[in-house]
């Protein structure tokens, strides 16, 4: 049986970490969050990072707005919030009711961008150079981290969208781990996923990743989150633990992670602003 990276108590330890660092913050980090719609799970993240910021001590704007706001009025309250030197942290929650999030993450001030989703941030990364990255490909670091394997030479496979995947495979490859981007409906996906060291699979699917598709001892990844009769399930079967090394379970994996690992940016934004004053 392989063994279960605990996201939770592992997202505990660093939020722990951030709220030491911000007590000795001259003036108090602010992260603010534009909120478009009903959606029930974006309300829930939303919520989450809310808690997460007040539990550290980072203060918290929320911006929201019905479903049928015109991008242009997003942008207006982009640039506001870009002007204001007590806001420190910009996110657009997405996905967007129907809105372009393009032009809205472009507009956003890189050095706010603490989402790392900027085409700046994300070039930057791409160079190897220091940039706020996406919190959910940082906190899948931390995860693969506490392994405590040898990682340089280790063969990633990751499942998912461009997006998602092109910054994850640039961290990875930081760590010597070489990585392939497929999608969910490649012809071959058990043949791929069957090599990998380390699966990640981000698709919303349950239930894609059987136990046949797991390379023995492999480090299994879920980033999946579907609500599934109340409950969120992730892309992972539960027996592939008896094939796997290290697997994440939903929930109390990459979610927690992610969340802290935004208090991350957000703190290292606020740092990047302060010098830069
Ligand atoms: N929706 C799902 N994940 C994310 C994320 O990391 N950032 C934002 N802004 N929206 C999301």
């Amino acid at each position: 049986m392989g063994i279960l990276l605990d996201g939770k108590s592992l997202a505990q330890q660093e939020r722990q970490r951030v709220m030491e660092k911000i007590k000795s913050c001259k003036t108090q980090p602010k992260l603010a969050v534009i909120l478009v719609g009903t959606d029930p799970a974006s309300h829930t993240y939303v919520h989450l990072k809310q808690l997460a910021c007040q539990e550290v001590g980072i203060g918290f704007e929320l911006f929201a707005y019905p479903t049928f706001v015109s991008e242009q009025e997003l942008m207006d309250r982009i640039q506001r919030l870009n002007a204001r030197p007590d806001i420190t942290g910009i996110l657009v929650q997405l996905p967007l009711p129907g809105q372009n999030p393009n032009p809205l993450i472009t507009a956003i001030d890189p050095k706010k961008d603490v989402d790392g989703f900027h085409p700046e941030n994300l070039e930057r990364l791409r160079q190897g150079k220091p940039t706020l990255a996406p919190a959910v490909a940082l906190g899948i670091l931390k995860l693969i981290e506490a392994t405590h394997l040898d990682l340089p030479k280790k063969h990633a496979v990751i499942i998912g969208s461009h997006l998602f995947g092109e910054p994850l495979a640039h961290l990875l490859s930081t760590y010597g781990i070489e990585s392939f981007v497929i999608s969910a409906s490649d012809s071959d996906l058990s043949q791929k996923t069957i090599t990998a060291d380390i699966l990640i699979s981000a698709v919303g699917h349950p239930g894609l990743i059987t136990k046949e598709m797991v390379k023995a001892g492999a480090v299994v990844i879920d980033v999946g989150t579907t609500k599934v009769e109340q409950k969120i399930v992730g892309d992972v079967m539960p027996d592939v633990l008896e094939v796997a090394g290290w697997m994440t379970p939903v929930p109390g994996g990459v979610g927690p992670m992610t969340v802290a690992l935004l208090l991350i940016n957000v703190l290292a934004a606020y740092q990047q602003q302060k010098i830069s004053e």
